[in-house]
């Protein structure tokens, strides 16, 4: 059964350590994270961006797919199904197909506009059960055309929007999708610590999570990090195994052009992208 984030996250931010979102686009992502959560004992989100949601036919598909393959897998640690920057509408239509959580992103509105929507949504998933995220300062780069600078949000609007009594909240503190420049100045761990200050017991979400080294990683959980988004690191490690199967031929040998074995290398590599994280944010052991 979907829960919500809630529970998960109040207990990651107590216990010092984080919760990973991977973000799925078919059913080998999903399944090779499900079963590396179960593998670990480690609760997971599985985040769904709008682009991903149309990807595999709507939400209701993805709702399908992933119940029954929490019952098909026999997979008994906490999942949370989440919408990743989701829109006002975006988030309504989670709600109404069975999503356990909903993030919606009012970043690129005036803070009042952001305030307002964010509000509708704490009514409507509170009484529902489901766990909402919001977001301050824009997340740099682009994820599904949606473009971002990488801003450091504003400690004090930040407070503004955890007061509405959303779940947990996104925060630019200089974080982008996708691969981080080679002229990255890093994460903000100054913009990090004035927000936890104002934000207190708020589990704060860190985008962008592929590529940010390990320390800065540890150093973000300790000041009150306690989800952490991951998607390009498993499509650049799915493109590079199914790269290696193709150019070694095994296509060509045998049956290597069957589907459930040429997309095997790449559904390994995924799950051993997520084993490397669920280890390093520290929810191993966790469920
Ligand atoms: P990356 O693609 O950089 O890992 O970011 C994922 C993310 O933040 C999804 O919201």
């Amino acid at each position: 059964m979907l829960v919500s984030a809630k529970e998960m996250l109040t207990k990651a931010k107590e216990g010092h350590y984080a919760v990973g979102q991977f973000n799925i686009n078919n059913l080998e992502w999903t399944k090779a994270i499900l079963l590396t959560a179960q593998e670990l004992n480690s609760p997971v989100i599985l985040g769904v961006s709008e682009g991903a949601g149309k990807y595999m036919c709507g939400y209701k598909t993805i709702v399908g797919m992933v119940n029954g393959m929490i019952e098909g897998l026999g997979i008994t640690v906490p999942v949370a199904l989440h919408l990743d920057h989701g829109s006002y509408e975006g988030a309504l239509a989670c709600i109404e197909a069975g999503f356990s959580s909903v993030m919606f992103d009012g970043s690129h509105y005036p803070i009042e506009e952001n305030i307002a929507k964010t509000k509708e949504l704490v009514k409507i998933t509170g009484e529902k059960g489901i766990s909402l995220e919001a977001e301050v300062g824009a997340i740099g780069g682009e994820e599904d055309g949606v473009v971002g600078t990488g801003e450091c949000a504003d400690p004090d609007e930040c407070k503004m929007i955890a007061d509405l009594g959303v779940t947990m909240l996104a925060a630019g503190i200089g974080n982008i999708h996708g691969k981080y420049p080679e002229n990255w100045a890093g994460l903000s761990f100054e913009t990090l610590d004035a927000i936890q200050q104002k934000t207190v017991d708020m589990p704060l979400v860190l985008h962008g999570g592929t590529g940010i080294p390990a320390e800065m990683i540890k150093k973000a959980i300790s000041l009150g990090v306690s989800k952490i988004n991951v998607n390009t690191e498993c499509q650049l490690a799915f493109a590079d195994a199914t790269r290696k199967y193709i150019e070694a031929g095994k296509d060509l040998s045998g049956k290597g052009f069957d589907p459930r074995k040429l997309l095997a290398p790449g559904f390994e590599a995924i799950k051993a992208t997520v084993k490397e994280k669920m280890e390093l944010f520290g929810s191993v052991n966790k469920a």
